[in-house]
């Protein structure tokens, strides 16, 4: 860890400090707003430092403090107050919807459906349920990340327990249309039980749960620009979960132990300056996703979008292939010009595998490796995109200039 240190010091040290510093890689690590952090630091002094089940006035403010945020995401996705699960992120919400689920209906169906490019924290556990006697039947993607509906609908049988799908990919931005798809699921068996990861997609996308009619959602507090540390996950009134991990006292029959008030409050801050702000935010990022995109694949050759372009892409999506160029290369190359993006996946890229989602569209390994991820938020300017545009062509003539691979004469 501190040879890491000392060499990324090394390297800042030759290449001395960049002009600008434009953060893309909110996918891995979210920016939050700072209100949303001003928040955590009042919750910390004064509004919810305590233990919310404990009868002192601490206890009773702080559970105040749950109880308000809880009203703040609930009125935000339309659903009730009891309907709000609180988790340590979105991967913990994704694994209990998931393994929880199996844990409560042990006598329903062993099949489990989830899309090819769904996030780990979805496929890992039903994965591992494989163990338990449950099969996993993965649905394929047509090149932009649509789900094959006709897959979907000849896998739901009577033995199917869940599906999940997410409603906007996290590396390729794909909008999927999950009312409809939870309108065949049902068709086919209304028993099976629907859960999307909206990670992606709340504060992007409309997100009413009614309107959808899913049974499960999942949230992560960072992906809306709140604190990293904190996962929500929406049950309909009705499903059962059974908990993943147990322990003591808590307002949360999910969440054993001291709840993250501090967390909570951060993320029903970002919720509240994003629903305030709704229409314009959208508009904003999908100005600035539009100008990096076409400025990418206008200015440098041999250049792949990732994705669908337009309306069904989500607003702050960019992901784009530069062929004969390696992307983890790519990105050491811009971190030093200021510009903080991940290459293939952002889960994958330490294990330098490619991305199961760029593969599931149909990208070769290699146009996979090299790929790059970036994330617009409302918080970036169009002087960002700016500076992003001018240090591109040449950060990848250099990588371009290093790599065995060239293109045919
Ligand atoms: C679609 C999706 N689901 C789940 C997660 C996991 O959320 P967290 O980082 O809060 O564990 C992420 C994180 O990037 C994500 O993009």
């Amino acid at each position: 860890m501190t040879d890491i240190i000392r060499s990324v010091k090394d390297l800042i040290e030759i290449h001395g400090k960049p002009k600008r510093e434009v953060y893309l890689d909110s996918e891995n690590s979210g920016l939050i707003f700072p209100e949303a952090l001003e928040e955590m630091i009042s919750c910390y002094r004064e509004t919810g430092y305590g233990h919310p089940s404990i009868t002192h006035k601490i206890g009773w403010m702080s559970y105040e403090k749950i109880f308000k945020s809880t009203q703040i995401l609930a009125d935000f996705i339309n659903s009730s107050v009891d309907e709000i699960a609180y988790f340590h992120s979105g991967t913990e919400a994704n694994n209990v919807a998931v393994t929880g689920l199996a844990r409560a209906y042990k006598n329903r169906g062993k099949k489990i459906i989830v899309s090819s490019i769904e996030h780990f924290s979805v496929i890992f556990p039903a994965e591992k349920l494989e163990n338990y006697g449950y099969r996993v039947v993965k649905i394929p993607v047509d090149e932009y990340g649509f789900i094959n509906v006709d897959s979907l609908s000849n896998a739901v049988d009577k033995d199917t327990l869940l599906v999940s799908i997410a409603a906007v990919n996290h590396e390729i931005g794909t909008i999927q249309d999950i009312r409809g798809l939870v309108e065949i699921v049902k068709d086919k068996n209304p028993q099976t039980i629907f859960h999307t990861d909206a990670a992606d997609a709340l504060g992007k996308i409309n997100f009413d749960v009614d309107r959808l009619g899913v049974d499960l959602a999942t949230f992560s507090g960072h992906k809306v620009y709140g604190p990293k540390g904190v996962g929500v996950l929406y049950i309909k009134e009705g499903i059962k979960l059974e908990p993943v991990i147990y322990g003591q006292l808590s307002t949360q029959r999910l969440w054993p132990g001291v709840e993250n008030i501090p967390a909570i409050a951060g993320f029903a801050k970002a919720i509240e300056i994003i629903r305030n702000n709704f229409d314009t935010f959208v508009f904003h990022m999908r100005s600035l996703r539009d100008d990096l995109i076409d400025g990418l694949l206008e200015n440098i050759p041999y250049t792949l979008l990732n994705g669908p372009k337009g309306d069904r892409r989500a607003p702050d999506n960019v992901n784009v292939s530069f062929l004969y160029c390696e992307g983890e290369a790519l990105t050491i190359e811009l971190s030093m010009r200021g510009i903080y993006v991940s290459s293939g996946s952002a889960c994958t890229s330490r294990l330098l595998e490619p991305s199961h989602v760029l593969l599931a569209i149909g990208r070769k390994h290699e146009e996979a490796h090299g790929s790059v991820l970036m994330k617009v938020t409302p918080m970036h300017t169009i002087e960002d995109v700016k500076y992003v545009l001018s240090q591109f062509p040449q950060a990848i003539s250099r990588i371009r200039s290093l790599s065995p691979l060239k293109p045919e004469e």
